[in-house]
């Protein structure tokens, strides 16, 4: 398991901010942890709506981007679907150095309004998905320990970034998390857990049919090297967004099951109806989401 990278996930959580674990990687390196509360406290201070604070990253953490990024790369051109490969050439982040998300915001606003807002570690997931309904996804700026480049227990800012970002500049997709954001905010506890397993069978771990073959566009496969390559071996289910709300799941560990939407356009269409529907409501009645 050691190099199997796998994601919890922004919706995952119970609390609003998450202590490393004695088992993460980072636990006993001082330097590390003293590092990740700076650029905690720096999300901490951050109010919504301000200019986003920069993070001066070291030699050290730029080394583990590329590292990581170069990786991706050739698995994302061989299992990636391709509205996410072209949507990757919009932002073309570089090898070389850990993006800002001040200028990665700079193309996401222009092009479908949607910005990232630095948060300190772990958020619950009303409070992910609620954010979502006002066009910002919440980021984590941290990056994960140097000796395990290619695992995180939990989201850093490679799973932004690489698994999420790109996705954001596509207007259908965008709109599909501003809708799961207006769903959940008059969502009961009940109906949040369903929507939260939806986005985590659809935009975390997601798979499309492309021309006969099955391709990755989940953020939490885009940002994995190893779960993007095995989860085409995994029981891979028929889409059925009713079936996916009752299918749990576990943060902490490699996924058990994927869910393989027919096309990209389907699973935006679909995912949009079900959201304005109100298909997810524990009482069926007409439901109609807020235009703005
Ligand atoms: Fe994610």
């Amino acid at each position: 398991m050691d190099d199997f990278l796998f994601m919890t996930h922004h919706a995952g959580g119970s609390s609003d901010l998450m202590l490393l674990n004695p088992d993460h990687p980072g636990f006993l390196d001082q330097a590390y942890r003293k590092r990740r509360d700076a650029i905690a406290q720096l999300a901490l201070s951050y109010r919504s709506g301000q200019a986003i604070p920069q993070v001066d990253y070291s030699s050290e953490e730029h080394m583990v981007w590329k590292k990581i990024t170069e990786r991706l790369a050739p698995l994302h051109q061989e299992h990636a679907c391709s509205e996410i490969l072209e949507l990757q050439e919009v932002l073309s982040f570089s090898f070389e150095n850990l993006p800002q998300l001040c200028d990665v915001n700079k193309k996401l606003e222009r092009m479908a309004g949607f910005r990232m807002e630095p948060v300190a570690g772990l958020v619950s997931a009303r409070t992910f998905l609620y954010y979502l309904g006002r066009r910002v996804f919440l980021s984590t700026q941290y990056i994960r320990h140097y000796s395990r480049p290619f695992y995180t227990p939990e989201p850093d800012i490679v799973h932004e970034l690489i698994g999420h970002a790109a996705t954001l500049t596509h207007p259908g997709i965008a709109e599909v998390n501003r809708l799961l954001g207006k769903a959940v905010s008059i969502a009961s506890d009940v109906e949040l857990e369903k929507i939260a397993r939806v986005y985590w069978y659809t935009l975390e771990f997601g798979l499309v049919e492309e021309r006969g073959t099955i391709k990755a566009l989940g953020a939490g496969l885009l940002s994995s090297i190893g779960e993007i390559q095995s989860c085409m071996s995994m029981p891979l289910r028929d889409w059925d967004l009713r079936a996916m709300m009752e299918e749990e799941f576990d943060p902490t560990k490699p996924q058990t099951c994927y869910y393989v939407a027919p096309s990209f356009t389907r699973l935006l269409t679909d995912m949009s109806c079900w959201l304005r529907l109100g298909e997810w409501r524990e009482q069926k009645s007409i439901y109609s989401i807020s235009k703005s």
